[in-house]
Order: C-alpha cells, then structure tokens, then sequence
C-alpha cells in the first residue's frame, strides 16, 4: 500500500521515527554495504547493475539517516582487496564513482567515503607518521599514544562510529575501522544491500538502544583508563628528569608537581607542532598528486 509521502517518510515511517528519535540516537553510523553481486544474480541482472542499485540505496539510506538525526555516515565503497576483482568489475566501479559522486554531496550530512582502503593499511600509516614525527624531533618517543594514533587516523576529524552495519548476513568486518569500533555496537544483517529498507534501519538502531547503557559504560571506562595511562607516562617522564638533574630521590614535591605540569604543558605544544607539520605534509602529499594548474 502507498501510504501518503510526506518528504522522505511515510507517515507510518515518520510515527516509528519520532518514537524512535525519542531514545538514545547513534550520531554517527558506518556501513558495510554488502550482498550487491548475490542480488543481481538473485534478481537475473547484470553485476554493474546491481552496484548501480547499491549506490542509488545509499543516497537513500543518507536521506533515512538525516530524517532520523543522523549527521554523519561512513561507507565502505571499496576495500584494497576489491581490486584483487576483474578489471571490467573494477573498472565498473569506478565509473559508477565518477558518474555518481556528486550526487551523495547533495545529501545534507557528513559523509566518509572509504575507497582504496583497508583499516590494516589505515593503522600501519597512523604509526609511520608518528615514527616520522620522533625522527623529525617534533616528538618524544614518550609522546606516542593511543590517543596520538587516533589523531593520526584518516578520521581523526570524526568521532567513533557508535553503530556500525554489515548486510548480507556476513558477519565480520573485513579489515574496516578496526581501530574506531572497539566500542560500537555492531549489528550483522542478513537483508542484501540493494534491499535495505528504513525498518532494517530502524531495527538497527534499536538493538543500538538495547545495548546502550553497555556500550557507554566500556567507552567511559576505556577513557579513564586511557587518562590514567597518560598521567603514569607524565610522572615516568618527570622522574628521568628529575634523575637526569641529580634529584635522585624525585625531589621535593612542589619542585615534582611544577616539573609534571611543565612536562604535559610542552608534550601538548609538541603535540600541536607535529599534527600541524603532519597537516601540511598531507596537503602537500594532495597537491602533488591532484596539481592545481595556474
Ligand atoms: C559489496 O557487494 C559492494 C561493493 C564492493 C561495492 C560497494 C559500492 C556501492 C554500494 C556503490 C557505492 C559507491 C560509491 C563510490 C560510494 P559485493 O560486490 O561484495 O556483492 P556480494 O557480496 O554479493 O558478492
Ligand atoms: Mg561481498
């Protein structure tokens, strides 16, 4: 039955949402758009064409997400391995890209396109950056962190994803934001990508909802942890200097809490220092690889 559209949404649908909207909501979603191919062969057509409805679903999916709140959405378009594929499916894809790009930047909310990429890849380049950096000496080795790498990362402008998705009934996460969803809710479904409905959205986010106060609590925990870490590097810092200048028995404490606040205060500038070099490194890196012609 054609319920009466209003915008996006059905009125059965906008009702759901609102209820939905109510709970707790995930601000950033990532997919793994999976089962294109088994759909076109489910469906007796062409492969491509069955890339083409996975990509016109997406465009769908990002109107789903911005009726339901959602601000940011992370896709993988394509792994490293897919170029392992045949170069008529590689090529495909790419066209598909080229002749379709523009019109995802239509939709009004953030989007992460993962192309060429592998999570594997992603972490070992983060870690190469910040040995650049201790080469360079924009960094102490000390300064190597958890929360550094983070910042290393192609999304270190985003938050985690608190929701991630996979169709197709595949249940692993095929070398995607390995490092960024330690702490998301990850819900597997078995509904082919080309087929995903507003209900498989919102089923999503309700088994999000379930596991909330969980997810929360091992995030905030992993926080606290994380600080901690980082304090116990500061005073291990502080006590080499100390050593360094003689004080073998740490000094007295003042001079010790002068000396941390000191320490963390240049580890921050440093910190500062290296993420902007490493900024214009990347600008650098993209202008030479895409030259803007005078
Ligand atoms: C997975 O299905 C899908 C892909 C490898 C490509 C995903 C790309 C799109 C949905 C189009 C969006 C593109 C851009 C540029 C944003 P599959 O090919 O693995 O199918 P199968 O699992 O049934 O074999
Ligand atoms: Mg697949």
């Amino acid at each position: 039955m054609s319920w009466i559209r209003e915008g996006e949404l059905t009125i059965i649908e906008r009702f759901c949402a609102n209820i939905i909207k109510a709970g707790p909501m995930p601000r950033h979603v990532a997919f793994i758009m999976d089962g294109n191919r088994r759909y076109a062969q489910k469906c007796h057509v062409e492969r491509q064409q069955g890339h083409s409805q996975g990509f016109d679903k997406l465009a769908q999916t990002l109107r789903w997400c911005l009726n339901l709140g959602i601000r940011e959405v992370t896709v993988y378009a394509f792994s490293i391995e897919n170029f392992k594929r045949s170069q008529e499916e590689v090529n495909g894809l790419m066209d598909l890209a080229r002749q379709k790009f523009s019109r995802l930047l239509e939709e009004q909310c953030f989007l992460n396109v993962c192309f060429a990429y592998t999570s594997r890849h992603e972490i070992s380049n983060a870690v190469r950056e910040m040995a650049w950096g201790v080469e360079q000496g924009l960094l102490e080795p000390s300064d190597v962190s958890e929360a550094l790498l983070d910042q290393c990362l192609y999304t270190s402008n985003s938050p985690d994803p608190d929701l991630l998705i996979r169709t197709s009934g595949e249940v692993r996460l095929s070398d995607f934001l390995l490092w960024q969803t330690s702490h998301s809710c990850l819900v597997f479904q078995s509904v082919l990508w080309p087929e995903y409905s507003f209900w498989n959205l919102c089923e999503a986010i309700l088994r999000f909802q379930m596991n909330y106060s969980a997810l929360q609590k091992a995030r905030d925990s992993y926080m606290e942890e994380r600080r901690r870490q980082q304090m116990e590097r500061d005073q291990a810092y502080v006590t080499q200097k100390l050593q360094q200048e003689g004080l073998a028995t740490h000094g007295d404490s003042r001079h010790r809490r002068t000396l941390l606040q000191k320490c963390t205060a240049m580890r921050e500038q440093r910190i500062q220092g290296f993420l902007q070099a490493l900024e214009h490194k990347r600008v650098d890196f993209f202008e030479r690889l895409c030259p803007v012609s005078a």
